[in-house]
Protein backbone atom coordinates (compact mmCIF):
# COMPACT_ATOMS: atom_id res chain seq x y z
CA UNK A 1 0.00 0.00 0.00
CA UNK A 2 1.41 3.32 -0.64
CA UNK A 3 0.60 5.89 1.09
CA UNK A 4 1.28 9.94 1.89
CA UNK A 5 2.45 11.15 4.59
CA UNK A 6 -1.01 13.41 5.73
CA UNK A 7 -2.15 12.79 9.24
CA UNK A 8 -4.71 10.20 8.42
CA UNK A 9 -2.06 8.28 6.29
CA UNK A 10 0.09 8.11 9.48
CA UNK A 11 -2.85 6.80 11.44
CA UNK A 12 -3.42 4.15 8.93
CA UNK A 13 -0.01 3.05 9.02
CA UNK A 14 0.58 2.88 12.59
CA UNK A 15 -2.19 0.80 12.82
CA UNK A 16 -0.45 -1.21 10.72
CA UNK A 17 2.32 -1.68 12.70
CA UNK A 18 0.21 -2.27 16.20
CA UNK A 19 -1.33 -5.14 14.07
CA UNK A 20 2.42 -6.89 13.63
CA UNK A 21 2.90 -5.66 9.75
CA UNK A 22 5.26 -3.90 8.43
CA UNK A 23 5.51 -0.32 7.29
CA UNK A 24 8.58 1.81 5.11
CA UNK A 25 9.13 5.03 6.43
CA UNK A 26 10.66 8.45 5.83
CA UNK A 27 13.74 9.27 8.49
CA UNK A 28 16.10 12.68 8.10
CA UNK A 29 18.66 9.85 7.30
CA UNK A 30 17.57 7.21 4.92
CA UNK A 31 13.95 5.03 4.88
CA UNK A 32 13.59 2.70 7.47
CA UNK A 33 11.57 -0.43 7.50
CA UNK A 34 9.73 -0.49 10.76
CA UNK A 35 7.78 -3.15 12.61
CA UNK A 36 6.69 -2.94 16.84
CA UNK A 37 10.14 -3.44 18.70
CA UNK A 38 7.44 -5.69 21.08
CA UNK A 39 6.64 -7.94 18.83
CA UNK A 40 9.06 -10.50 17.57
CA UNK A 41 7.00 -12.01 15.07
CA UNK A 42 7.06 -8.91 12.96
CA UNK A 43 10.45 -8.38 13.84
CA UNK A 44 11.33 -11.69 12.38
CA UNK A 45 9.57 -10.76 9.02
CA UNK A 46 11.55 -7.66 8.66
CA UNK A 47 14.44 -10.12 8.27
CA UNK A 48 13.10 -11.93 5.57
CA UNK A 49 11.47 -9.30 3.79
CA UNK A 50 15.03 -7.62 3.38
CA UNK A 51 16.70 -11.07 3.15
CA UNK A 52 18.63 -9.91 6.36
CA UNK A 53 21.52 -12.53 8.37
CA UNK A 54 19.23 -12.56 11.18
CA UNK A 55 22.94 -12.25 12.67
CA UNK A 56 22.65 -8.57 12.36
CA UNK A 57 20.50 -6.38 15.03
CA UNK A 58 18.03 -3.66 14.22
CA UNK A 59 18.05 -0.28 15.56
CA UNK A 60 15.01 1.11 17.90
CA UNK A 61 13.15 4.07 17.36
CA UNK A 62 11.44 6.53 19.81
CA UNK A 63 9.68 9.59 19.83
CA UNK A 64 10.47 10.97 22.69
CA UNK A 65 14.22 10.87 24.96
CA UNK A 66 12.06 9.44 28.05
CA UNK A 67 11.10 6.55 25.92
CA UNK A 68 14.68 5.78 26.25
CA UNK A 69 14.23 4.05 29.69
CA UNK A 70 11.62 1.79 27.97
CA UNK A 71 14.39 0.33 25.36
CA UNK A 72 17.32 0.17 27.98
CA UNK A 73 18.09 -1.37 30.68
CA UNK A 74 20.38 1.28 31.72
CA UNK A 75 21.04 4.50 30.72
CA UNK A 76 24.39 6.27 31.55
CA UNK A 77 24.94 10.04 32.28
CA UNK A 78 26.96 9.99 29.11
CA UNK A 79 23.77 8.36 27.17
CA UNK A 80 21.59 11.07 28.46
CA UNK A 81 23.91 14.03 27.40
CA UNK A 82 24.32 12.85 24.10
CA UNK A 83 20.60 12.13 23.77
CA UNK A 84 20.00 15.90 25.33
CA UNK A 85 22.86 17.06 22.60
CA UNK A 86 21.84 15.50 19.44
CA UNK A 87 18.22 14.35 19.62
CA UNK A 88 16.29 14.04 17.40
CA UNK A 89 18.73 13.49 14.90
CA UNK A 90 21.22 10.56 13.30
CA UNK A 91 23.02 9.20 16.62
CA UNK A 92 22.37 5.96 17.53
CA UNK A 93 23.08 4.62 21.15
CA UNK A 94 24.16 0.90 22.09
CA UNK A 95 23.23 0.54 25.37
CA UNK A 96 22.08 -2.69 27.37
CA UNK A 97 18.90 -3.98 26.69
CA UNK A 98 15.96 -4.13 28.49
CA UNK A 99 14.76 -7.66 29.13
CA UNK A 100 11.31 -6.94 27.76
CA UNK A 101 12.70 -5.98 24.48
CA UNK A 102 12.26 -9.12 22.34
CA UNK A 103 16.06 -10.72 21.50
CA UNK A 104 15.40 -10.91 18.06
CA UNK A 105 15.16 -7.07 17.65
CA UNK A 106 19.10 -7.09 18.78
CA UNK A 107 19.43 -10.54 16.72
CA UNK A 108 20.43 -12.39 20.53
CA UNK A 109 23.01 -9.47 21.92
CA UNK A 110 22.37 -8.25 25.45
CA UNK A 111 22.70 -4.71 24.02
CA UNK A 112 19.96 -2.21 21.88
CA UNK A 113 21.07 0.10 19.72
CA UNK A 114 18.21 3.46 20.15
CA UNK A 115 17.99 6.88 18.56
CA UNK A 116 14.81 9.39 18.13
CA UNK A 117 14.62 10.19 14.10
CA UNK A 118 14.71 14.09 13.14
CA UNK A 119 11.64 13.74 10.73
CA UNK A 120 8.37 14.63 11.76
CA UNK A 121 6.67 11.42 9.68
CA UNK A 122 8.60 9.18 11.75
CA UNK A 123 7.77 10.98 15.55
CA UNK A 124 4.42 10.89 14.54
CA UNK A 125 4.15 7.22 13.55
CA UNK A 126 5.90 6.30 16.47
CA UNK A 127 3.84 8.07 18.30
CA UNK A 128 0.73 7.11 17.11
CA UNK A 129 1.90 3.10 17.13
CA UNK A 130 2.15 3.77 20.50
CA UNK A 131 5.68 1.56 20.76
CA UNK A 132 8.79 2.00 20.13
CA UNK A 133 9.52 0.91 16.42
CA UNK A 134 12.76 -0.96 15.01
CA UNK A 135 14.02 -0.76 12.04
CA UNK A 136 16.57 -1.12 9.53
CA UNK A 137 17.12 0.63 6.56
CA UNK A 138 14.37 -0.35 3.91
CA UNK A 139 16.26 -1.46 1.01
CA UNK A 140 16.66 -5.59 0.21
CA UNK A 141 20.10 -6.82 2.04
CA UNK A 142 23.37 -5.64 0.41
CA UNK A 143 22.02 -2.70 -1.66
CA UNK A 144 22.82 0.71 -1.20
CA UNK A 145 19.78 2.23 1.44
CA UNK A 146 17.03 4.10 0.01
CA UNK A 147 16.53 8.05 0.45
CA UNK A 148 13.47 7.95 -1.72
CA UNK A 149 9.60 6.67 -1.83
CA UNK A 150 10.93 5.18 -4.99
CA UNK A 151 14.35 3.45 -3.98
CA UNK A 152 11.97 1.54 -1.63
CA UNK A 153 9.84 0.17 -4.22
CA UNK A 154 12.37 -0.89 -6.26
CA UNK A 155 13.62 -3.18 -3.69
CA UNK A 156 10.92 -4.37 -1.50
CA UNK A 157 7.68 -3.89 -3.57
CA UNK A 158 5.20 -7.01 -2.83
CA UNK A 159 7.29 -7.94 0.10
CA UNK A 160 5.90 -5.36 2.93
CA UNK A 161 2.64 -4.50 3.99
CA UNK A 162 3.10 -0.26 3.24
CA UNK A 163 4.95 2.26 2.51
CA UNK A 164 4.94 5.97 3.63
CA UNK A 165 5.93 8.34 0.72
CA UNK A 166 7.46 11.75 2.06
CA UNK A 167 10.17 14.23 0.96
CA UNK A 168 13.63 13.06 0.27
CA UNK A 169 15.61 12.21 3.20
CA UNK A 170 17.38 15.40 4.21
CA UNK A 171 20.99 13.48 5.13
CA UNK A 172 20.82 10.60 2.76
CA UNK A 173 23.59 8.35 4.86
CA UNK A 174 22.40 6.52 8.19
CA UNK A 175 22.75 7.50 11.81
CA UNK A 176 26.42 7.01 13.36
CA UNK A 177 26.37 3.75 16.09
CA UNK A 178 28.00 5.07 18.59
CA UNK A 179 28.44 1.52 21.28
CA UNK A 180 28.17 3.08 25.08
CA UNK A 181 28.36 -0.50 26.74
CA UNK A 182 32.28 -0.53 27.07
CA UNK A 183 35.33 1.75 29.69
CA UNK A 184 35.03 4.67 26.64
CA UNK A 185 32.40 5.20 23.92
CA UNK A 186 33.89 3.76 20.19
CA UNK A 187 31.88 4.69 17.18
CA UNK A 188 30.93 1.22 15.62
CA UNK A 189 29.75 2.67 12.23
CA UNK A 190 30.53 6.21 11.14
CA UNK A 191 27.17 8.22 10.08
CA UNK A 192 25.06 11.66 10.05
CA UNK A 193 26.66 13.13 13.54
CA UNK A 194 30.95 13.48 12.76
CA UNK A 195 33.65 12.01 14.87
CA UNK A 196 34.73 15.77 15.76
CA UNK A 197 31.22 16.48 17.39
CA UNK A 198 30.77 13.90 19.64
CA UNK A 199 34.40 14.63 20.67
CA UNK A 200 33.51 18.10 21.00
CA UNK A 201 30.75 17.45 23.41
CA UNK A 202 32.24 14.31 25.57
CA UNK A 203 35.58 16.46 25.36
CA UNK A 204 37.39 13.05 24.66
CA UNK A 205 39.13 11.62 21.44
CA UNK A 206 36.54 8.90 20.30
CA UNK A 207 38.20 5.28 18.81
CA UNK A 208 36.53 4.23 15.40
CA UNK A 209 35.97 0.55 15.69
CA UNK A 210 37.92 -1.37 13.33
CA UNK A 211 35.59 -4.24 12.90
CA UNK A 212 36.55 -6.72 15.34
CA UNK A 213 37.12 -7.10 18.68
CA UNK A 214 40.44 -8.69 20.47
CA UNK A 215 38.48 -12.20 19.70
CA UNK A 216 37.97 -10.90 16.27
CA UNK A 217 34.39 -10.89 16.65
CA UNK A 218 32.79 -7.90 14.84
CA UNK A 219 31.82 -5.74 17.37
CA UNK A 220 28.46 -4.25 15.15
CA UNK A 221 27.83 -7.55 13.31
CA UNK A 222 26.54 -5.38 10.17
CA UNK A 223 29.97 -4.01 9.21
CA UNK A 224 31.05 -7.52 8.72
CA UNK A 225 29.45 -8.02 5.02
CA UNK A 226 29.80 -5.99 1.59
CA UNK A 227 27.47 -3.49 2.04
CA UNK A 228 25.53 -0.29 -0.48
CA UNK A 229 26.29 -2.40 -3.32
CA UNK A 230 25.29 -1.35 -7.20
CA UNK A 231 25.57 -4.02 -9.48
CA UNK A 232 28.06 -3.10 -11.35
CA UNK A 233 31.70 -3.71 -9.64
CA UNK A 234 33.52 -0.39 -8.21
CA UNK A 235 36.92 0.11 -7.77
CA UNK A 236 37.94 2.82 -5.22
CA UNK A 237 40.79 5.13 -6.41
CA UNK A 238 42.75 6.38 -3.45
CA UNK A 239 45.94 7.93 -3.21
CA UNK A 240 47.48 11.70 -3.11
CA UNK A 241 44.81 14.23 -5.46
CA UNK A 242 47.29 14.88 -8.26
CA UNK A 243 48.03 11.27 -9.43
CA UNK A 244 44.43 10.10 -8.44
CA UNK A 245 42.74 12.67 -11.26
CA UNK A 246 45.68 11.43 -13.96
CA UNK A 247 45.30 7.46 -13.16
CA UNK A 248 41.62 8.02 -13.47
CA UNK A 249 41.57 9.75 -16.87
CA UNK A 250 43.73 7.02 -18.31
CA UNK A 251 41.71 4.02 -16.58
CA UNK A 252 38.55 5.34 -17.92
CA UNK A 253 40.15 5.76 -21.68
CA UNK A 254 41.36 2.35 -21.47
CA UNK A 255 38.17 0.78 -20.21
CA UNK A 256 36.26 2.52 -22.63
CA UNK A 257 38.67 1.69 -25.56
CA UNK A 258 37.54 -2.02 -24.42
CA UNK A 259 33.57 -0.78 -25.43
CA UNK A 260 32.82 -1.03 -21.71
CA UNK A 261 30.24 1.72 -20.12
CA UNK A 262 31.88 3.51 -17.00
CA UNK A 263 30.75 5.64 -14.38
CA UNK A 264 32.92 8.02 -12.19
CA UNK A 265 31.77 9.06 -8.62
CA UNK A 266 34.02 11.90 -7.81
CA UNK A 267 33.71 15.05 -5.71
CA UNK A 268 34.84 17.28 -8.41
CA UNK A 269 31.93 18.62 -10.43
CA UNK A 270 34.22 18.10 -13.86
CA UNK A 271 33.67 20.61 -16.86
CA UNK A 272 32.15 23.16 -14.46
CA UNK A 273 34.41 25.66 -12.34
CA UNK A 274 32.56 24.79 -9.22
CA UNK A 275 35.52 22.65 -7.58
CA UNK A 276 35.17 19.81 -5.01
CA UNK A 277 30.95 19.00 -3.56
CA UNK A 278 30.91 19.43 0.35
CA UNK A 279 30.74 16.25 2.13
CA UNK A 280 26.95 16.52 2.77
CA UNK A 281 26.62 17.08 -0.69
CA UNK A 282 28.29 13.59 -1.44
CA UNK A 283 26.15 12.08 2.00
CA UNK A 284 23.07 12.89 0.21
CA UNK A 285 23.40 12.19 -3.49
CA UNK A 286 25.33 8.85 -2.71
CA UNK A 287 23.03 5.95 -2.50
CA UNK A 288 20.50 7.79 -5.07
CA UNK A 289 24.27 7.63 -7.40
CA UNK A 290 24.33 4.55 -6.82
CA UNK A 291 21.35 3.41 -7.94
CA UNK A 292 20.86 5.38 -11.02
CA UNK A 293 24.34 4.19 -12.04
CA UNK A 294 22.92 0.50 -12.18
CA UNK A 295 19.74 1.86 -14.04
CA UNK A 296 21.89 3.29 -16.97
CA UNK A 297 23.97 -0.46 -17.40
CA UNK A 298 27.53 0.69 -16.08
CA UNK A 299 30.01 -2.25 -16.57
CA UNK A 300 31.96 -0.52 -14.06
CA UNK A 301 31.87 2.61 -11.29
CA UNK A 302 35.24 4.35 -10.67
CA UNK A 303 35.05 5.91 -7.20
CA UNK A 304 37.51 8.60 -5.76
CA UNK A 305 38.48 8.48 -2.34
CA UNK A 306 37.12 11.79 -0.37
CA UNK A 307 38.24 13.67 2.58
CA UNK A 308 37.50 12.08 6.07
CA UNK A 309 36.11 15.53 7.63
CA UNK A 310 32.90 15.33 8.89
CA UNK A 311 30.16 13.32 6.77
CA UNK A 312 33.31 12.32 4.82
CA UNK A 313 34.28 9.38 7.33
CA UNK A 314 30.88 7.96 6.73
CA UNK A 315 30.94 8.68 3.18
CA UNK A 316 34.30 7.05 2.97
CA UNK A 317 33.35 4.10 5.00
CA UNK A 318 29.96 3.40 2.19
CA UNK A 319 32.25 3.84 -0.68
CA UNK A 320 34.86 1.13 0.78
CA UNK A 321 31.89 -1.23 1.75
CA UNK A 322 30.62 -0.80 -1.44
CA UNK A 323 34.03 -1.52 -3.24
CA UNK A 324 35.06 -4.35 -5.19
CA UNK A 325 38.88 -3.43 -4.97
CA UNK A 326 40.43 -0.31 -3.91
CA UNK A 327 43.29 0.58 -6.26
CA UNK A 328 46.29 2.86 -4.27
CA UNK A 329 47.81 5.20 -6.80
O1 LIG B 1 19.94 6.02 10.06
C1 LIG B 1 19.79 4.84 10.40
O2 LIG B 1 20.45 4.32 11.31
C2 LIG B 1 18.73 4.03 9.66
C3 LIG B 1 17.37 4.66 9.91
C4 LIG B 1 16.24 3.85 9.36
O3 LIG B 1 17.23 4.89 11.28
N1 LIG B 1 18.76 2.66 10.07
C5 LIG B 1 19.77 1.82 9.72
O4 LIG B 1 19.62 0.53 10.17
O5 LIG B 1 20.72 2.16 9.05
P1 LIG B 1 20.47 -0.70 9.64
O6 LIG B 1 19.83 -1.88 10.24
O7 LIG B 1 20.56 -0.66 8.18
O8 LIG B 1 21.85 -0.53 10.33
C6 LIG B 1 21.98 -0.72 11.72
C7 LIG B 1 23.44 -0.84 12.10
C8 LIG B 1 24.03 -2.17 11.66
O9 LIG B 1 25.38 -1.98 11.27
C9 LIG B 1 23.93 -3.00 12.94
O10 LIG B 1 24.86 -4.05 13.01
C10 LIG B 1 24.18 -1.93 14.01
O11 LIG B 1 23.52 -0.78 13.52
N2 LIG B 1 23.55 -2.30 15.29
C11 LIG B 1 22.25 -2.35 15.61
N3 LIG B 1 22.06 -2.76 16.87
C12 LIG B 1 23.29 -2.98 17.39
C13 LIG B 1 23.77 -3.43 18.66
N4 LIG B 1 22.94 -3.77 19.64
N5 LIG B 1 25.12 -3.56 18.81
C14 LIG B 1 25.97 -3.23 17.81
N6 LIG B 1 25.58 -2.79 16.59
C15 LIG B 1 24.26 -2.68 16.38
MG1 LIG C 1 21.18 -0.95 6.33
Amino acid sequence: MLLGDDRASVLRAAEIIRNGGLVAFPTETVYGLGAAATDSKAIKKIFSAKGRPSDNPLIVHIADPAQLGDVAAQVSATALILAERFWPGPLSLVLPRADHVPAEVSAGLPTVAVRMPDHRVALDLILAAGVPIAAPSANRSGRPSPTSCCHVLEDLAGRIDAVIRSAACTIGLESTVLDLTGVRPVILRPGGVSRENLEAVLGCRIALSGSNDAQGIPRSPGMKYRHYSPRAPLLLIAGPESRRSMFIESLVKSYQGRGLKVALLSSYIRGYDTGKAAPQQLALHLYDALRQIDHRGADLILAEETDIKGLGLAVMNRLRKASTRVLKV
